[in-house]
């Protein structure tokens, strides 16, 4: 097999009639073979939208998950099963309930990232690319975010006028980027611009130039003029903006930022995944049904 592995894997993909969907934080060889890379928004629109049978998702579970609850008649695979959120896992159907119990009239937006069970449960769904702009889509005054409360305050600092229920899930690898990090890089590069995900704490998106996805803060690189960026998000993103912006300097503050589960993904798990067609994501229909409702809604509020 050895070097031949992309080979056979382009190979099976068209026996199967598959597609394969990578998220930026993938490892490079993964992103390099994809059909389609992107943020979680635009790979749950191509998952909708594509029209292969089946699709082999490089990402994590909430994302193959998303790509079932959208597409029921495609076969949806992915190449670790366990690959998890680990935020994802932070908020559970009773935690949403006993939510709902105490804010009867709130409306309920889910990130994204949060299981199918949890979806079931919420009015629209969001990405950190599409978040704003659906906020400015929904007229209720009392919102319950989950789980993700840097998002969520993100999100609340643009609307001071609507009071926010938060979970307080986070993202550990976001959470933990440290300020004195990024101010060592701005000492040593003086020029740079910081572009952070708003996954991160407070303190980290005050130092930012720039705030947005991981689709974002690419276009906002490779739009700008400098030559220096510290990258406040997982580490997969440099495959893209370096191969974008091959005169460009960008740095990750600290010593790495690589989220275990995106890194699940190899060569040697894509290629069994399409020779044996397992590791399928089930979603059990009357969730499916139920958590629906919120991605529709994310897909008609974004726009
Ligand atoms: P985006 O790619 O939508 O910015 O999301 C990042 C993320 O949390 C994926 O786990
Ligand atoms: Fe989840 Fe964070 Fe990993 Fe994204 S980077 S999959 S939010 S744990």
């Amino acid at each position: 097999m050895g070097e031949n592995i992309v080979e056979n894997i382009k190979l099976l993909k068209s026996e199967r009639n598959a597609i394969i969907l990578a998220h930026y934080y993938q490892p490079s060889e993964i992103q390099e073979l994809a059909d389609h890379v992107g943020d979680s928004y635009y790979l749950s629109e191509i998952a909708r939208d594509c029209k292969e049978d089946v699709i082999v998702f490089c990402g994590v579970k909430f994302m193959g998950e998303s790509a079932k609850i959208l597409s029921p008649n495609k076969k949806i695979l992915m190449p670790d099963l366990d690959a998890g959120c680990a935020m994802s896992d932070m908020i559970d159907e009773n935690g949403i309930l006993e939510l709902k119990n105490k804010y009867p009239n709130a409306i309920v937006i889910g990130y994204i990232n949060s299981t199918a069970k949890v979806k079931a449960h919420c009015d629209v769904c969001v990405t950190s690319s599409s978040a704003l702009d659906i906020l400015n889509n929904v007229d209720n005054d009392e919102i319950i975010f989950l789980p993700d409360e840097n998002l969520g305050g993100y999100i609340a600092e643009s609307f001071p006028e609507k009071k926010f229920i938060l979970w307080e899930g986070y993202c550990k690898y976001h959470h933990n980027i440290k300020v004195c990090d990024i101010i060592h890089l701005k000492n040593k590069y003086k020029e740079a611009l910081v572009l952070v995900h708003p996954e991160c704490k407070k303190e980290i998106r005050d130092l930012g130039d720039y705030i947005g996805s991981t689709t974002g803060i690419i276009e906002y690189a490779t739009n700008s003029e400098k030559k220096d960026y510290i990258i406040a998000t997982e580490e997969g993103i440099l495959y893209e903006l370096n191969k974008k912006n091959p005169n460009k300097n960008f740095l990750i503050p600290g010593e790495s930022i690589s989220c275990i589960d995106m890194k699940k993904t190899t060569l040697k798990n894509l290629y069994e995944t399409l020779l044996n067609m397992d590791n399928e994501v089930v979603v059990e229909e009357t969730v499916r049904v139920k958590a629906l409702n919120s991605l529709l809604n994310m897909h008609k509020l974004a726009e």
